[in-house]
Order: structure tokens, then sequence, then C-alpha cells
């Protein structure tokens, strides 16, 4: 069983330099299905989540190579329009090849992804506007099975729910379209805006990315090309380390991170009395005192995200005073929590409210990473306590945060991996 052990009270302090964004690298690992030949996408974090989204390019045909940050999709010919169970469970986001694929083959069949500890998590959005691009879909054994075999035709669509992912599977499915296709009432999360730059990139025509209205001009399948792109800084990592300063009462330099993509956060933790200054280069967060309670709640973009609550809630534990978060994205992401009361913390949820009543000082218990922002929050609470904290289930952060013993330490924490870390394989040396 692979633990983090972490022993709290450091005051964090120096700069940490961010990784790629987990949440666009894996769409641009998917959208490199679009064009035959090798797409190189750099700045992808080394992550489990991210090699696992090489596994199932893998499976279709497509090898995939890492060479540091870079990562080499070769979409030359597939072999298969099958994303297996084995791959999916473990990963939801490999639903987004159902889109790249239905454009570039005509057919796809991936496993449903199920839920997990943040929510039922359905995909009756990316199912019901690809149907209406013309695609035939059905459900069978645990897959959506979906076919275009007379390509894909424009559409007008409008989300019930401006959802991250159907947006992006609907975009990468439409710009092969024939015709105009509108979505309405898309997501404007900044990962959004850097999936659409690869696509134009590529040879589509996409208009509005970041905006809730979106406008693709499909282009044949073969107008699509290779090409090279680098992935934007990852925001929720930022936001993590902006968060572990107000906690610790420290002083973290966020290099790389894009302030613009973090506003409504970093008003938070100034409100929490954070001193936040916005630097050419990315962010600087320092807390002298004790942070002081704030309410937030969790909404899409430009709201606060949904990933920073767990990050925020555990920074406020130990606030003077008494926070209300409310929680509007997933109907369950307050499962943590009574992992954050282990250690002390006093925190009350009903629905998808908490009321956080901040305590002095946290104290060290073993504890478990429900899943990736869950896991932060656990070392953000541990870097607070009083003792050593043992964090299990530890390849939950792996699956999203890139050298995090490594980047911890160098800001001054005492951390320490204990047993073996899920090895993140190099798909070349497999070969
Ligand atoms: C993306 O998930 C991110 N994951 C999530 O980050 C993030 O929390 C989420 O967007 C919201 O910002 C990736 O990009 C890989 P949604 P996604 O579709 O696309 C409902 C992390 O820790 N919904 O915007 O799955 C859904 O149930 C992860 O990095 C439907 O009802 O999020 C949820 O309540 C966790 N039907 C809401 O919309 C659908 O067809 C938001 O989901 C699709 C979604």
């Amino acid at each position: 069983m692979d633990r983090l052990l972490v022993t709290g009270g450091a005051r964090l302090a120096g700069t940490v330099r961010v990784s790629g964004a987990k949440n666009a690298a894996l769409k641009h690992m998917a959208a490199a299905l679009l064009a035959p030949g090798r797409s190189v996408v750099r700045n992808v974090p080394r992550i489990l989540d991210c090699t696992l989204m090489g596994r199932v390019l893998e499976h279709l045909g497509v090898p995939v190579t890492w060479e540091g940050d870079a990562v080499s999709i070769d979409a030359t010919t597939l072999t298969s329009t099958e994303a297996p169970y084995e791959l999916v469970r473990q990963m939801r986001a490999s639903i987004v090849v159902l889109g790249p694929l239905l454009a570039r083959a005509g057919r796809a069949r991936v496993a449903l992804p199920g839920g997990d500890e943040i929510g039922s998590r359905p995909i009756d959005l990316h199912v019901h506007g690809l149907a209406k691009l013309g695609a035939r879909i059905r459900t069978e054994h645990g897959f959506v099975v979906a076919e275009a075999p007379d390509g894909l035709r424009g559409a007008v669509i409008t989300l019930d729910y401006p959802s991250v992912g159907a947006t992006e599977n609907l975009m990468m499915a439409a710009v092969a379209a024939r015709g105009t296709t509108v979505i309405d009432n898309a997501a404007r999360e900044p990962e959004i805006a850097d999936v659409a730059d690869l696509l134009v990139a590529m040879g589509a025509r996409v208009a509005g990315a970041g905006t809730s209205t979106i406008e693709i001009d499909g282009v044949g399948v073969d107008a699509f090309h290779p090409v090279e792109h680098a992935t934007m800084p990852d925001r929720i990592e930022s936001g993590t380390w902006a968060a572990a300063a107000v906690a610790t009462r420290g002083d973290i330099t966020i290099a790389g991170a894009r302030a613009d993509h973090l506003d409504l956060l970093l008003g938070k933790l100034a409100d929490a009395g954070a001193t936040v200054d916005r630097t050419e280069d990315g962010v600087r967060v320092r807390q002298a005192e004790r942070p002081t309670a704030v309410d937030f709640v969790t909404l899409p973009y430009p709201g606060l995200a949904t990933d920073f609550q767990p990050i925020l809630m555990a920074a406020l534990a130990v606030a003077r005073g008494t926070s209300i978060a409310t929680e509007n994205v997933f109907e369950s992401r307050f499962l943590y929590v009574d992992e954050l009361r282990r250690m002390g913390a006093d925190i009350r949820t009903e629905g998808h409210h908490a009321v956080i009543r901040g305590v002095e000082r946290l104290s060290a218990a073993p504890v478990r990473a429900l899943d990736i922002r869950a896991g932060a929050a656990m070392v953000i609470a541990a870097l607070t306590a009083d003792g050593r904290t043992s964090i299990a289930d530890v390849h939950h952060l792996d699956r999203g945060y890139e050298d995090l013993e490594r980047k911890l330490t160098t800001l001054g924490a005492e951390v320490r991996r204990d047993g073996e870390p899920v090895v993140v394989p190099d798909p070349a040396a497999a070969r």
C-alpha cells in the first residue's frame, strides 16, 4: 500500500513551477486521433491519467511515446475503435475519445465510465449532442456505441448544463461534420479554449471557445494534419499551492501559473488575509496570520471551480471563524469531509452546503485520499496538523499531481512516501 507521510508545522516557502494542465492535456491527446500522422503535445504532466490516456490510444492502434514532458502520438492508422472497460473504469476522461473516433472513423465503442466518489457522472449530454450531429447511438453490454457511416452533419446543440466533457467531445466531433454546428450554453473553462487552439492548428474552424456559444464550421476529416501544441499550465495545481500557502501561513511563488485563470480563487484567498501578487511569470501568495473564514460557492467557469472546493475547505478548517461552502457542480463531493473530521476538523455538511468552524490546529491521523482533489485536501490538512499524518491511497494524487513530494520538499515540507509509488510506465520501454 503506498502512503504519504506528512509531518505538519512547516510554513511552506519558495518557488514551485506548475505543470501542464491534466484537464487539457488529456483532451489534446484524444484530439490527436483526428489527424493521420504524428502529433506532439508538449508540457504534458507525467501523471497516471495521462499514461492511461496513452494506453487507451495504444489500444486503438496509435503508438504513443514520451520524451520528457512531450508526448508523440502517431495516429497514421487506427486498428480499433474501441476503448475497453479496464481502461475507462480507471479514468472517466477516456470518454472524450468518442467524438474524435466518430469523426475520424465513423464509429466508436467506448465503455460507459460509471460514477465515482464525487457523483453519478452521467454522459447523457455527450450522447444527446452526438445524436444531434447525426450519429446513431445505443448502449449495449456496458458500452456506448456510436455510428455515423455517412459522416456527421452540423447542428445547433443547446446543452442543458455547461458540461466540460460534453462541450469538448462535441467540439471534437463537429470539426469534421458537414456544415456548421453551434454549441449553446457551452462550458467556458480555460481548458476548452486550449483544446480549440489545438483543433484550429490542426485545420479546424472553431470560433467562440471560452464563451457560452461555440461555432464550428465543419471541414472534411481529410483536412486535418498533425500538429505540435503546448498544453496550458494547470490552474487547479496552481490553486492547490495558493491554498497551501494560506493554510501553512507561508510564502509561495507559483511559477508559470496563469493568474487570469484564478481570479475568483485568489480573491477568496485575499479575503482570508493573503497577500496576492500577480507576477510576470505567475503568482505569489503570502499569508502572515491565521487565515480568516470566507464563504464560497462552486459554479461552472468563470465561477469558482468545484475542484478547488476540497482544497479550500482544508485551508478553512484552520481559519478564524465560520465559513459556509456550497457545492453546485457535483452532488456528492463532500465524502472526504469524514477524513478531515478524523483530523479534528469541525465541519457539518447538509446536502450541498458545508459549515466549517475553524479550529486552532488539526491533529495528525491516518486518513485516505478518496480522489485527486480530496487527496490534495488531505495533504494541505496534514501540513497544518500537529504530528505526522499518513495518507493512504495516494495513487489518487499520482493521477493528478506531477512530482508532488519533490515539489513539497522544495517548499520546506517534511514529507515521505512509504511503499512503492504506482509506477508510470514508459510505453516506449514496454514495446
Ligand atoms: C471535468 O469533468 C474535469 N475533468 C473535472 O475535474 C472537473 O471537476 C469538471 O470538469 C468540472 O469542472 C476533466 O476535465 C478530465 P462536467 P467532466 O461534464 O467533464 C453533469 C479533477 O479533479 N453532467 O462538466 O466530467 C455531471 O454529473 C476532475 O481534475 C451531466 O449531467 O465534468 C456534473 O454534475 C474531477 N450529464 C456536471 O454536469 C453529462 O452528460 C459537471 O460535469 C455530463 C455532465
